[in-house]
């Protein structure tokens, strides 16, 4: 059999157990155009310090181009010796171009080599989890410009608290989703940090010119030391970390929707397209997009936190324990990015039903407006709290409503209030007097709105 890219020190062979536990082509694959993309540079790198002739780059250039359409077209062969995606690109373009292809590992080591490769296949997919988020919030505007016009009560401890819009509760989420766009958008800088010209561990040998291979690259800046620039993967936590939060957030407002989507509320109905039926209750369509968006969120935290422990404890620069990366990560991106597509596809396809969520707008809702109303009359806010509290209690006593209690009733409870007192019982009134910034009147979500489309347009 061939011998091992590193073989040359051993003389026993590797038990075949061990030979399969230490692969990790199986996953790492799928950063081969990113591979493929720093071997380029490097080539180039080489080339202009003269480590190799124009001729024998352009032979290189011309054979990784030759391994990525392999695996563009799914011809790539993979070889039982193939450790990684580093050593069977390699191993591949030393057969195209023969024994010139063992000049480009030159000053390189799979160290830098890999660090490079995974963020430069990081940035790729943030660039489509960024654009996955603006749609997502963007659905999320729009929804809430088309439905102001729809009230429901808004709930703390899901007990029944004041009257908002609709929109103001779409809108509560969509300023969560802004900062995590906001937060991702940041974390680019730190990923975005050149390793390759690290070698293993102690810098490059050949003066291999970084600040080119950092233009050629795209990088945002080249990471100055070595030993950190193999070691660190931080940009990968850092990221879990990102996703970990915004799946609380899509977590906290799938909750939202399958409460109201309960035959008990009745708020919304999700579409056809996003719910599943009961193999054995022919008449249930349950909510599985949401409840997977919900459940999702407890894996993608359990990557980060098993990462993590990984990195807990390592010595400095390259240990193999690094290798576990990967699999968590790649999870986290195929999961997360599923999810918030599929998040703007439930939102965007859902009914919101007016009439059931306004009848949701029960009198005692406006309780504390009846304070206000008392206040606006000079009295303090503690004392009237409790007068409007004595009207609640009288209201249920008499198993009425709030606005079918007299003026006579009223008046029993504090000589302040007059005739205009019923001008409170008003859902509409309530919401549009909560009009200082932050609030659900109509010009408040138009502000909030404008807000969020200005967030999205940079
Ligand atoms: N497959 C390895 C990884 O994913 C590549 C780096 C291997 N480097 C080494 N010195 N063994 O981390």
């Amino acid at each position: 059999t061939k011998q091992k890219l590193w073989g040359g020190r051993f003389t026993g062979k590797t038990d075949p157990l061990m030979h399969e536990f230490n692969l990790s082509l199986r996953y790492d694959r799928r950063m081969y155009a990113q591979d493929i993309r720093g071997s380029i540079a490097y080539a180039k790198a080489l080339a202009l310090r003269g480590i190799l002739s124009q001729a024998e780059e352009r032979k290189i250039v011309d054979g990784l181009t030759a391994v990525r359409k392999e695996w563009e077209n799914g011809q790539f062969q993979i070889e039982p010796d193939d450790e990684d995606i580093h050593t069977a690109n390699e191993r591949r373009l030393s057969e195209l171009i023969g024994s010139l292809g063992g000049k480009l590992h030159t000053g390189r080591s799979r160290n830098d080599q890999v660090a490079t490769d995974m963020r430069l296949w990081l940035l790729d997919e943030v660039k489509e989890i960024e654009a996955s988020l603006k749609a997502l919030i963007t659905v999320m505007v729009e929804r809430a410009d088309k439905e102001q016009d729809i009230l429901m009560p808004g709930y703390t401890h899901l007990q029944r608290g004041q009257p908002i819009r609709w929109s103001h509760f779409l809108l509560s989420h969509a300023f969560s989703f802004q900062n995590d766009l906001q937060r991702l958008r940041q974390l680019i800088p730190r990923i975005s940090v050149l390793p390759l010209g690290s070698g293993a561990l102690a810098g490059n040998p050949f003066a291999v010119d970084r600040e080119f291979l950092r233009r050629e690259l795209g990088f945002e800046s080249i990471a100055e030391n070595s030993m950190w620039g193999v070691g660190d993967r931080d940009f990968i936590v850092e990221f879990m970390m990102w996703a970990s939060l915004t799946m609380t957030h899509l977590s906290r407002i799938a909750e939202d929707l399958i409460i109201y989507s309960t035959a008990e509320f009745s708020f919304v109905t999700l579409s056809d397209a996003y719910s599943t039926g009961s193999s054995i209750m022919p008449q249930k369509k349950n909510p599985d997009s949401l409840e997977l968006l919900r459940g999702k969120s407890g894996r993608i935290f359990g990557n980060l936190a098993g990462f993590i422990m990984t990195l807990k404890g390592l010595p400095s620069t390259y240990n193999k324990d690094l290798q576990e990366d990967k699999e968590p990560l790649f999870d986290t991106v195929d999961n997360i990015s599923s999810c918030l597509r599929i998040a703007e596809g439930v939102i965007a396809t859902l009914d919101a039903h007016k009439e059931k969520m306004e009848a949701a707008l029960t009198m005692d809702i406006l309780a504390t407006d009846l304070a206000d109303y008392l206040v606006r009359k000079g009295i303090p806010f503690r004392e009237t709290h409790h007068i409007s509290g004595r009207a609640v209690a009288l209201a249920e006593s008499r198993k009425c409503q709030l606005n079918d209690l007299t003026l006579e009733d009223y008046k029993t409870l504090n000589d302040k209030f007059s005739e205009d007192v019923h001008g409170v019982f008003d859902f509409e009134a309530s919401v549009e007097k909560r009009n200082a910034i932050g609030g659900p009147s109509r010009e408040m979500i138009a502000r909030q709105i404008n807000v969020l489309r200005k967030a999205l347009a940079n």
